[in-house]
């Protein structure tokens, strides 16, 4: 019996498959390989390039591994893209899971642990937010993760589907041992940008906003290591497959970081004042968005091992150099 990773080639699956693997599991990875990287996909995992709004392909991938859990991962993630391209979003992140969900349905698959987002959320003053928080998408991103957590709520409702919709707050770091990270080309989020910026990759780093309600005026995210994500999945599966309740839950932990303090930290880590632009804020961004993720610590038993900005950077710098050093050879 294996557990299916949908997206498993890209940064945030393959940590999951990482931390499954280490937990004896089989894991099977369906990646279309647009954004993810074969190189990604851990030693001992099953993997077939697969595209998941491929229905009759993913019948056969469940039905071949007898996969009774999936992991959902797969889709397009940059806030900004998606207020320019709405339709990629709606189609990969809600036309794409539905296709998935037919697929699971069909095939009689247990359990389902969906890759949602904070971005879910309406604006907030700052105060972390619990999982009750007014709902209200200010992105194409966000409502395209909203429609599918309720797609996947009325599927589970119907057919007994068990489900738990983790909230991502903002990834960041890469695997201790550097047998994964962030590889995508052109990525935009802050810390690797940053740390790209350090390491001479890009020559400055843009400062979208400055006139935000924060303290310093810039953006603030609360920062969770990818390997600490990882193990709450592995934890929500564990809780499904005992019979759990489905699950909704902020995956953060609950204190933020100013886009001027991850930039001080990395120049610091580095020794290197890279240069840094003040720019007008980007379409589809908020001020602050900090997890109150006691929910996750209290059901699921969630302990972080990484909650230190330091240290997520400093894994991120490492792949990084990683990166550089494949890159020359
Ligand atoms: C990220 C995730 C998104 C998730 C959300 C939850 C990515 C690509 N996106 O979005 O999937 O739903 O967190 O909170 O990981 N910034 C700069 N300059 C840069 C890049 C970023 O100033 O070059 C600022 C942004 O304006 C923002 C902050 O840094 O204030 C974080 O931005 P980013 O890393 O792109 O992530 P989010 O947009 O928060």
């Amino acid at each position: 019996m294996s557990v299916l990773i949908t997206g498993g080639a890209g940064y945030i699956g393959s940590h999951i498959a990482l931390e499954l693997l280490r937990h004896g599991r089989a894991v099977v990875i369906a990646d279309n390989l647009v954004t993810g990287r074969r190189s990604l996909v851990p030693s001992g995992a099953s993997f077939e390039v697969l595209d998941i709004a491929d229905e009759k392909a993913v019948r056969r991938l469940l039905n071949t591994h007898n996969v009774k859990s999936v992991i959902h991962c797969a889709g397009a993630t940059i806030v900004p893209e998606s207020v320019e391209n709405p339709l990629k979003y709606y189609s990969n992140n809600t036309c794409a899971s539905l296709a998935l969900l037919r697929a699971i349905s069909a095939e009689g698959v247990k359990h389902i642990i969906f890759s949602s987002t904070a971005a879910v959320y309406q604006a907030t003053d700052g105060k972390p937010i619990s999982e009750t928080h007014q709902i209200g998408p200010n992105s194409p991103y966000g409502m395209s993760k909203w429609m599918t957590e309720t797609i996947i709520q009325h599927v589970a409702s119907a057919q007994g589907l068990g489900h738990v919709c983790l909230r991502y707050f903002n990834v960041a770091g890469a695997d201790p041992d550097q047998r994964s990270g962030q590889a995508t080309p052109n990525a935009t989020h802050l810390i690797k940008v940053a740390v790209e910026a350090a390491l001479g990759v890009r020559e400055s780093l843009g400062i979208f906003g400055s006139d935000w309600p924060t303290p310093d005026g810039t953006g603030v995210r609360d920062f969770i290591h990818v390997t600490d994500l990882a193990r709450a999945h592995y934890l929500a599966l564990r809780h499904l497959e005992t019979g759990g309740d489905n699950l909704t839950l902020n995956c953060g932990y609950g204190h933020g970081y100013s886009v001027r303090e991850v930039i001080a930290t990395v120049r610091a880590i580095c020794g290197w004042d890279f240069a840094v632009v003040d720019l007008p804020r980007r379409p589809g961004d908020l001020g602050s968005v900090v997890a109150d993720s006691n929910k996750l610590r209290a059901v699921l038993g969630w302990t972080p091992e990484f909650d230190n900005l330091d240290t997520i950077i400093r894994h991120a710098i490492e792949w990084e150099r990683k990166l550089l050093i494949t890159a020359k050879c």
